[in-house]
Formats: C-alpha cells, sequence, structure tokens
C-alpha cells in the first residue's frame, strides 16, 4: 500500500509540475533498453538537483557516478552559460549509453564523462588542478562514499553544495550489525561527515517512486 501511495504521489507532482520531458524520458527507455539498472534518480528527485544547482548559482558541477546520464542532464541544465560539469563513471556500458543521452539533451558541449573509477579520476582532478567545484553529487558505490566525500571536501570551497543519495536505504542505515555491505559504506560516510568540521550537513529521508531512502545535504562551511 504505502509504495503505491508513494508512486502516485510522485506522479501528481511530476504531472502538475514538470510534465513533458522527452529528453529525461528518452534517457531512461534507452538506459532501461541497454539493460543498464534501473537506480537513477526519480523525476522528482532529478527535479531537485537542477533546483539545487541553480540555487546555488553553480558553475561548475562534479558528479560521482553517471549511469546513464539522468542526473547528470538534470544538474547541466542547470549550468549558466560558460558553466561546465564533470562526471565520472567506472562502467563503460554506462559510459557509452549516458553519452548518447547527454548528446540527445544538448549537453555534450558542457558535460565531460572520465572513464574509470572513482578512486583513480577523483585524485586526477586534483593534480590537474581541477575545482573547486561548486555542487558536488556523490552517486556511486556505496562503499566508496567515505573516500569521495573527502574527495569532495578537497575539491571544494566555501559555499560549497555537497549531496549524497541513498543515504537511508530503507532505515537500514541505523542498524549497526547489517551484512549489507551498501550499509556499511554509508554507515562509514556517515561517521567521516560527522568528524569533519568543515562541512555543515543533514539528511533528509525521502519516499517516491523509489521506495523509501534518503539525501544528505551538506555545506562547505570552512572550505578555500
Ligand atoms: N547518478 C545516476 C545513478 C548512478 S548509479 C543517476 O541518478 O542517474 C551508480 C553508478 O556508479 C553506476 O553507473 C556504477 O557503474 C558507477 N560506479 C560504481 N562504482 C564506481 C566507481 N568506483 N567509480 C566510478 N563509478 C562507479
Ligand atoms: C543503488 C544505487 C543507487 O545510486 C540508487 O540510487 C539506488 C540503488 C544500488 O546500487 O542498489
Ligand atoms: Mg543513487
Amino acid at each position: 500500500m504505502a509504495q503505491e501511495r508513494w508512486t502516485a504521489v510522485d506522479t501528481y507532482i511530476t504531472n502538475l509540475l514538470h510534465p513533458h520531458d522527452p529528453v529525461l524520458d528518452a534517457a531512461l527507455s534507452d538506459s532501461v533498453a541497454a539493460g543498464l539498472p534501473s537506480i537513477a534518480v526519480s523525476p522528482t528527485q532529478g527535479k531537485l538537483l537542477t533546483l539545487l544547482a541553480l540555487a546555488n548559482g553553480a558553475r561548475n558541477i562534479l558528479e560521482i557516478g553517471t549511469l546513464g546520464g539522468y542526473s547528470t542532464i538534470c544538474l547541466a541544465r542547470a549550468l549558466p552559460p560558460g558553466g561546465r560539469l564533470i562526471t565520472l563513471e567506472y562502467e563503460a556500458k554506462h559510459a557509452a549509453v549516458a553519452r548518447i543521452n547527454i548528446a540527445r539533451a544538448d549537453l555534450s558541449g558542457v558535460v565531460e564523462l572520465r572513464l574509470g573509477r572513482a578512486q583513480d579520476t577523483l585524485p586526477k582532478l586534483a593534480l590537474e588542478g581541477r575545482g573547486p567545484f561548486d555542487l558536488i553529487f556523490i552517486d556511486a558505490d556505496k562503499p566508496g562514499y567515505s573516500e569521495y566525500l573527502a574527495w569532495a571536501v578537497t575539491l571544494s570551497r566555501r559555499g560549497t553544495l555537497i549531496i549524497a543519495d541513498n543515504v537511508v536505504r530503507e532505515g537500514e542505515v541505523i542498524e549497526p550489525g547489517s551484512t549489507d555491505p551498501m550499509v556499511q559504506g554509508i554507515r562509514r560516510f556517515y561517521e567521516s561527515l560527522a568528524a569533519e568540521s568543515r562541512v555543515s550537513a543533514t539528511t533528509i529521508q525521502t519516499v517516491g517512486c523509489k521506495g523509501y531512502d534518503g539525501f544528505t545535504i551538506a555545506v562547505v562551511i570552512n572550505g578555500k
């Protein structure tokens, strides 16, 4: 019952507030057709990313975990002229689908997709002197989140918005004895976040067509 209701409410909101999005619809259907997992952010969550990037005036965005480029498009759409987004993806197959979806959204000129493990591509970005980024979206493998948070802070400035997806996991996050490596990864992420004096953060639990999960929102308060 609850899931049906959450999905129906998501549909109600989407139909009223941001219907008819052929570019995002095609990104999703091509991702499914290519056999990618159905784990992109939902339409309302994607719109939230667009709005947060707009509100923050983001010109330089970093995304960790591209999949088929759905959230990439949501974020890149918010960029002003001259803005850039770098997205990091490990799976060549996901990256290939994403490149097509990003091109269809007419965003190939502003999005740079870097193939490889984020554990390797993040230090390269730092070595190249890239950043600071205005907004960083963490959404790759959950065991990596604690390390991604550390890189996000390194690649930030005061005022950078750091957003992390899937940080509630149906409430499993409060189970210290969970045998799920994703839950343990998220718990290590929270421990790192709690110990990180340079950011101020909270998590909003969410329900919707993707079930029960949540987003962490953090702002760098003491960066460069
Ligand atoms: N942000 C996307 C969903 C990302 S799903 C959206 O909402 O539309 C998570 C992605 O992270 C997958 O494509 C997976 O291949 C990728 N990934 C997993 N481990 C990774 C790693 N170590 N480095 C970079 N990407 C990784
Ligand atoms: C999973 C990953 C995600 O990024 C997501 O939004 C939902 C699920 C997963 O790996 O299970
Ligand atoms: Mg996610």
